[in-house]
């Protein structure tokens, strides 16, 4: 058994590694003797994909534990806003590798918690990662980890006291219009409950007016919400600011009727 946790970042390594290899092997015809022009024409093609090479691996650097450990300060944040004593069931939707619902059953250790993800392929984490990582932090007992889609959840209606949700509903391939994402995790919310989550909810071709999106929950049972811009609630390096990485995202709270 490995004795650390292994928390993945939200960038895709194999993504990185296509963009990394197209600049590879544009740049390797720059200086090749061919045709100028030609040489010319892969040199420019390089540029936007060295660009996003670069925004992808500075936001590996800054995500990750060996460089700013941001992935954790946002985990940090969204769990300082979950109020209470603890007590009760606790769910984060999309949980990835486990990082931010462990957090969660240290802070609450008299609480039950669930992480469900849908783990699909084109993901770098796995059900596996998340229950060694809870076994290594020692909280494996009290976090069960489950195969599902955010879009139809499997649980009844008024399931759990506490909902999280970090950097996933946009993410849901299978329903379009992802505010249903977002009801839909309400569905499974008590009465009086407290939800947290984290999203790209600024960028209107995902989401939709914010406005609507407010009207969205709060026609859905959502009572006292609160938004607030992550850019506001934690000092973020320039880059991560990109609306490609963290630009858009912004943190709902609330509690529902
Ligand atoms: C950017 S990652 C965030 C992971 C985790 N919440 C975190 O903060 O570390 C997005 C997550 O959404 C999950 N996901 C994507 N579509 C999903 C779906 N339909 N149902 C459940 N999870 C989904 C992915 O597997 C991935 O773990």
């Amino acid at each position: 058994m490995k004795s650390k946790a292994n928390y993945q970042t939200w960038i895709r390594m194999h993504k990185l590694l296509i963009f990394f290899i197209i600049s590879l092997m544009l740049l390797s015809i720059t200086v090749i003797p061919v045709n100028v022009y030609v040489r010319l024409l892969a040199g420019i093609l390089a540029l936007p994909f060295l660009y996003i090479t670069f925004i992808l691996s500075y936001s590996v650097y800054q995500f990750a534990a060996f460089g700013g450990d941001y992935q954790s300060k946002i985990h940090d944040l969204i769990a300082a806003k979950v109020n209470g004593d603890g007590e009760g069931k606790i769910l984060d939707i999309g949980t990835g590798s486990g990082s931010l619902i462990i957090k969660l059953a240290k802070a609450f250790p008299k609480a039950k918690l669930t992480g469900i993800d849908y783990w699909g392929g084109n993901w770098e984490y796995s059900k596996a990662q998340c229950q060694q990582n809870a076994e290594i932090e020692g909280v494996s007992d009290r976090i069960e980890f489950l195969k599902a889609s955010a879009a139809e959840l499997p649980f009844h209606d008024h399931e759990f006291d506490r909902i999280v949700s970090c950097l996933t509903f946009h993410e849901v391939k299978d329903k379009s219009k992802k505010t249903e994402v977002l009801i839909e995790a309400l569905r499974v919310l008590k009465p009086g409950g407290e939800f947290v989550f984290l999203d790209l909810f600024m960028d209107k071709k995902i989401f939709g007016d914010e406005k609507e999106l407010i009207n969205a929950l709060k026609n859905h049972d959502a009572a006292e919400w609160n938004s607030c811009k992550l850019a506001d609630a934690i000092p973020l390096p320039k880059l991560l600011l990109n609306k490609k990485v963290l630009g858009n995202a912004m943190i709902l709270s609330g509690r529902k009727i």
